[in-house]
């Protein structure tokens, strides 16, 4: 038997996981600081509102529409209405997750042996979802300079003729940071040049954390060059479990024309979204702020939380060997500490002699070692026991 070459992934789990599977196997408990399933930290949701829209009697009729139920979609254009931006619900295509709007959109773009361009470091799946789907991911950088930006002249030099799309993810997972005007300019530019499309994955853009007008509202109306603006119930309502994304596609109305029209293909071909959710979703996008400025306040007090212990110190040290990064929104967190070691070494330290875990940085293809990435979901008792122990553990080995 033989299997696609797409598939020869390392399936060996690697030095942490098996660490982690250890400690589990032998009920030593962990305090989870990558913890970033929304369902697992406590958050309190109206089960009857959430639930209820699901016993929806129009789901008992199969209505079969490729771009996904007109009700759901038009609850997706108020959804940007409300932030400002008008769309026409044929611009939405609705999938069953953001990864699979990916595909749909790869699928679209590329042939095997394409690329795409996406930031490092981001979300560790793209190269999966590239690889599934025979597209190269490339890389480029995002630098560090007292706030991350996107290097652009190094994305300006990237691009080559086979380069299909310019992705950008807004915030950026795990670096927070979002794209601003002046960025976004230069990138739409580059995409025109090299007739590439721009994909914006907006999945944390409801958490923004401070107002700051550079800031790209949405890629959503992002219209000279042809874009795709990805997003889902997964963040926007914290139910991964639901699993309703979507795409607006926008462009030079030729160019968005064409692209519908394919995309409408590629959506019929699956039909993937299920009629119970697709009806329950414009209830369900109806009660989002009640989850999200749960999850706004969680994230931001745990923020304050490490700050208040970085800047406490140490009796004994003057300056701390470990600080974090400035973070624009999101649910993550970034530490700089000594790069003495590796980042996984650091890792399986706090984790075997501090029963603490955490993700190093390569996780999410930082360049360089000295980045551990947290998560700011966690409930605040366990989060700041944790962070004691990081701290404390990464002062006594510098
Ligand atoms: C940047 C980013 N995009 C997409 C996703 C996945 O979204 P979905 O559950 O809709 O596939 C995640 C999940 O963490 C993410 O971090």
């Amino acid at each position: 038997m033989r299997f696609s070459s797409r598939t020869g992934w390392p399936l060996d789990p690697n030095r942490l996981s098996e660490l982690v599977r250890d400690r589990r196997e032998r009920g030593v408990p962990i305090l989870d600081l990558t913890e970033s399933n929304p369902t697992r930290c406590g958050f309190t949701i109206d089960a009857e509102e959430i639930l209820a829209p699901l016993g929806d009697r129009r789901a008992l009729t199969y209505q079969p529409d490729p771009r996904g139920l007109l009700t759901a979609r038009e609850a997706v254009a108020q959804y940007y209405s409300e932030r400002g931006i008008q769309l026409n619900p044929d611009q939405i295509f609705l999938t069953t997750s953001t990864s699979e709007a990916y595909s749909f959109v790869f699928r679209l773009l590329a042939n095997p042996g394409d690329s795409i361009l996406a930031p490092q470091p981001s979300y560790p799946l793209f190269d999966f979802l590239g690889g599934l789907n025979d597209v190269q991911i490339l890389p480029y950088p995002l630098v560090y300079d007292g706030g991350w930006q996107v290097d652009l002249d190094a994305l300006a030099s990237r691009r080559e003729s086979r380069c299909r799309a310019v992705l950008v993810v807004h915030p950026n997972n795990p670096t927070g940071s979002y794209v601003h005007e002046r960025e976004l300019a230069r990138m739409v530019e580059i995409c025109c040049r090299s007739q590439a499309a721009l994909i914006a994955d907006e999945v944390f853009a409801d958490y923004a954390f401070t107002a700051d007008p550079d800031r790209v509202r949405s890629h959503a109306q992002t219209s000279a060059a042809l874009t795709f603006t990805l997003s889902g119930l997964s963040k926007i309502l914290a139910l991964p479990q639901m699993k309703l994304a979507w795409i607006v596609v926008n462009g030079p109305p030729e160019l968005q024309k064409n692209a519908q029209a394919r995309l409408e293909v590629i959506a019929d071909t699956y039909l993937s979204v299920s009629a119970p959710v697709a009806l329950a979703t414009p209830r369900w996008l109806a009660q989002r702020r009640a989850i999200q400025s749960q999850i706004l306040e969680r994230v931001q007090s745990n923020l304050r939380k490490l700050d208040e212990l970085l800047a406490r110190g140490l009796p004994a040290q003057a300056a701390l060997p470990v600080s974090r990064l400035k973070v624009e929104g999101g649910w993550y967190t970034i530490l700089r500490v000594p790069s003495t070691r590796s980042d996984e070494d650091w890792a399986a330290e706090l984790l075997t002699q501090e029963s603490v875990l955490v993700h190093p940085g390569h996780f999410y293809d930082f360049p360089s070692e000295g980045f551990l990435v947290l998560s700011l979901l966690p409930p605040p008792g366990s989060f700041e026991e944790a962070l004691r122990r990081v701290i404390s553990r990464i002062c006594a080995q510098s």
